[in-house]
Parts: C-alpha cells; structure tokens; sequence
C-alpha cells in the first residue's frame, strides 16, 4: 500500500484525538518544550507534519513553523486549525521536497522516518533536513528502537500492545528490516477494524550514520523528550544532530 492510501480521508479525519493518545498533554507537553528549547529562538521545519499535532502548539509558543506533508487529506485537516500563511505547506515528499528558506530546527517525529521503506529513501530523506538546516541548526529524529530480542526463533511477529478492545501486532523481516504494524480496534461484537501501516526500521547507529552521510553530528540522544537517560532497555529514542556551524 502506498503512503497516500493510508493517509486518506478517512485516516485523516480520525488521527485526532484530543487530550488522548499522541494529543495526550503528559506526550505533548514536554515534546513541545523541547522543540521550543531546540529551535533556539530560530524557524522550525517539520517533515511529515500530518495535521499539526506538534507543528500548531509549536507555532502557538511563539516559533514559526514550515510543513512538508505527502497528504493532502492531511493538510486539509491541518487547515481547520490555522492558516497557510500562519503555517505554510509545501505538498510532496519529505525525502525530496524543498521548502522555502532555511531553519534553525528541522524535525521528524512519532517514527515517521520509518513511512519511508528502503534505505536510500531514508538516507534521501536525512540529506533533504540537512539541505534545509541554517549552519548550527538542529535535526531531530523521534523513533523506536526495533525491539529484535522480543521475537522469538521462527516467529514472524510480536504483539506489541494488547489491551481491552486494542491489539497492536508487529509482523517483521529482518531481511528487509521492514515490518507491517497492524492496529485491531474492536467492540463486544465480531466485527473488528483493522489499520495496517509499512515501516521500514531503523538501528540507533544506522541513523547516526545516515546523519554522518549528511553532514551532520549526534549532539545528544535521550530515551525521551524529558531527557530520560537511554539504556538497553530503552523501547525509544529522541536525537538530536547538528549541522556544524563553519
Ligand atoms: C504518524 S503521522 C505523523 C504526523 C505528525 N508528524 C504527528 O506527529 O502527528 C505520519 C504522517 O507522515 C506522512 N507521510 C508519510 N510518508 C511521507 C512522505 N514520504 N513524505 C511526507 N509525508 C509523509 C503521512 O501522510 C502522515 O501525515
């Protein structure tokens, strides 16, 4: 399935959900406060900005905020909360679309990257935040750690959240390093709904590496927006790399 089926209408209508979720404050609180920490008083650039989770509040606490976004549902769901020439949008690709100007912050956040499926598009994709950086500027990656230990020998899956009407179930290839993420949401009743999305993980260093191949550095790495010390038991991971400023 390409992105721009499972990012339609009807995905875009319910991404929302209010006070809840990914929209819950203890999530975005302290994603917000970081962002506005790493911008630096500078303009952000979020790629894959979806309907302005992050991208509204940011602009709300004073920074400017440029979208790239491949969903025009998206956009259009974006819209119902501000203007384009309060957030501008540019329509495309996040691993070759180009926004006007430079940025002291670029982000991609909630495991996006992972929505591109091969590497190449990965590493397409960390050039273009680069290209987009002001010198000294940040880039700021939120992702899972691929949580390999968990799958046993022959088994193609883990059930990664199982929870009254929620069954979260991950089927990998390690060959690939792709996986489908299936999302069972269900009532009392047989019917359930069922939302599958592509990811193609990434390892820590394999990011790190892919920021190299732009020019970029690790600054620093965290477990979480708080700044929670990442271990090996860490399931996710904020970092943050810088262009050098020469
Ligand atoms: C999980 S949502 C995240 C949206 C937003 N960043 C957030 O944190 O709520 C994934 C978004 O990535 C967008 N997307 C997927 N592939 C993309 C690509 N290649 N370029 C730009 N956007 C893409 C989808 O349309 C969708 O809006």
């Amino acid at each position: 399935m390409r992105q721009e089926e499972i990012w339609d209408a009807v995905a875009a209508q319910r991404y929302d959900t209010p006070g809840t979720g990914m929209f819950a404050e203890e999530v975005l609180g302290p994603t917000v406060d970081r962002l506005v920490e790493l911008a630096d008083g500078g303009p952000a650039l979020e790629l894959a900005v979806g309907t302005g989770r992050v991208a509204v509040p940011l602009l709300q606490r004073g920074v400017p905020v440029t979208g790239i976004e491949l969903s025009q549902p998206m956009v259009d769901q974006l819209r119902t909360k501000v203007d384009a020439d309060a957030l501008p949008v540019v329509l495309g690709d996040m691993a070759t679309a180009t926004a006007p100007g430079r940025f002291s912050l670029v982000y991609l956040v909630f495991n996006t990257i992972s929505n591109l499926l091969t590497q190449a598009e990965q590493v397409a994709c960390v050039r273009n935040a680069a290209r987009h950086l002001l010198p000294g500027g940040r880039f700021v990656v939120e992702l899972w750690v691929p949580q390999l230990r968990v799958l046993p020998p022959g088994q193609p899956g883990t059930v990664f959240t199982a929870e009254p009407g929620y069954i979260g179930l991950d089927l990998l290839d390690p060959v690939t390093q792709r996986l489908v993420s299936h999302h069972f949401r269900f009532g009392r009743g047989r019917e359930a709904e069922l939302f599958r999305s592509p990811h193609r993980y990434i390892w820590p260093a394999e990011l790190d590496l892919m920021a190299q191949l732009a020019g970029l550095e690790l600054e620093s790495r965290h477990a979480d927006w708080r700044g929670t010390e990442l271990t090996a038991e860490s399931t996710s991971h904020v970092s943050v790399y810088r262009l050098p400023a020469g």
